[in-house]
């Protein structure tokens, strides 16, 4: 990892709203994660031809073909690899782009797969340019090249694999090398959950969890977590603390609502620091357009954190436009500020 990126991450981790997952929710997610496409909430247009294809190709006693899932993190892309191996009864080999460091930790875990193994790489975008050369033979013919010896006496060996599935996952589709994204026969994009979807994932948690609480009350929570079910369920636990210790373990819709304006997280699922990006724009640029340099700088943050951790979601809720001048505010952020958008500071540039 690179010091831009920890810095984005420590970042990412201070937030209660990160998409990013945090220590604390891997013994959660395993424990809630659905181990079948009957128990799995959402992604429909991923789960009906994945079904499809999944189920033809046990038909044939065949390894199911290389699977590219990308789309936003926390949405589940993990929890599918984990469903094509119980499907298919295999086991998962899961690592990630910056964690193959050398061609060598490639080797290492391609040829101890087994026949049909599920090979996972989370962060596929971000392979060594060196490691994803080897990575093409492996996943076309099922071989690895390499050479033996030096000088004069150097040899290309080949080793045979056996057939297996890369399930390669990526927020960051558009950076993949066109040959290694030509590879993969099924290319799948994972969406957003909508508010029901979300409202479903976390009564389905809240029940393995034993959390008692009412159809209101998730979809309050529901509707704060960015269509996202790792925040949702990240949510779930906070608000079940805030239940057990100030309100006899009881969650409604009030008590939820109570909890989370705690965390700091408002109706639209904000967070300080969308508030704080959205109120600079407004209050100090005058609605915007304002380049990211100069946010960053007035925000005191840095540039990647506010690009890859805060502006996604307000861009997706449609509070926040990119335009070729920079960031603006738009009428439905001034409107969920309760900001006058005509008359003193703050008049909006709408220019659209
Ligand atoms: N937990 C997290 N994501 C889920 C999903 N898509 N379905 C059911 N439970 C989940």
């Amino acid at each position: 990892m690179d010091r831009r990126e920890a810095v984005v991450r420590a970042m990412a981790r201070e937030r209660l709203i990160t998409n990013e997952e945090l220590p604390e929710d891997q013994a959660a997610t395993v424990a809630l994660r659905p181990r079948s496409f009957d128990d799995y909430i959402g992604q429909q247009e991923v789960v009906r031809p994945l079904r499809i294809a999944l189920e033809a190709a046990r038909q044939r006693g065949e390894p199911l073909e290389h699977v590219l899932l990308h789309g936003p993190p926390g949405l589940g892309k993990t929890t599918l690899a984990h469903i094509i191996r119980h499907y298919m009864g295999v086991e998962v080999i899961a690592t990630s782009g910056p964690a193959l460091k050398r061609p060598g930790d490639l080797m290492g875990l391609l040829t101890n797969l087994k026949e049909g193994d599920v090979f996972f790489i989370d962060e596929i975008h971000r392979l060594d340019p060196a490691v994803e050369e080897y990575l093409y033979p492996a996943m076309e013919d099922f071989i690895v090249d390499f050479v033996v010896d030096k000088g004069a006496n150097a040899r290309m060996l080949n080793f045979k694999l056996r057939r297996f599935t890369l399930v390669g996952a990526t927020t960051m589709a558009g950076l993949l090398t066109a040959p290694l994204r030509d590879r993969f026969g099924l290319v799948y994009r994972m969406n957003y959950y909508t508010p029901d979807e979300l409202r479903a994932v976390i009564l389905r948690s809240a029940k393995l969890l034993r959390i008692e609480i009412g159809e209101d009350a998730a979809a309050e929570i529901a509707r704060r977590s960015r269509g996202t079910p790792r925040i949702a369920n990240r949510l779930l636990r906070r608000v079940r603390d805030y239940a057990q210790v100030e309100a006899g373990g009881v969650i409604t819709r009030e008590v939820a609502d109570a909890a989370l304006r705690l965390e700091g997280i408002d109706n639209a699922g904000l967070d300080n620091l969308d508030r704080a990006l959205l109120r600079t724009i407004i209050d100090v640029y005058q609605g915007g357009p304002v380049g990211i340099e100069a946010l960053a700088a007035t925000l005191n943050e840095s540039q990647s954190t506010l690009v890859e951790v805060v502006e996604p979601y307000l861009l997706q809720i449609g509070f926040l436009a990119r335009t070729p001048g920079g960031r603006k505010a738009t009428l439905a952020a001034y409107q969920h500020l309760h900001v006058p958008t005509s008359g003193q500071a703050g008049q909006p540039n709408l220019g659209l």
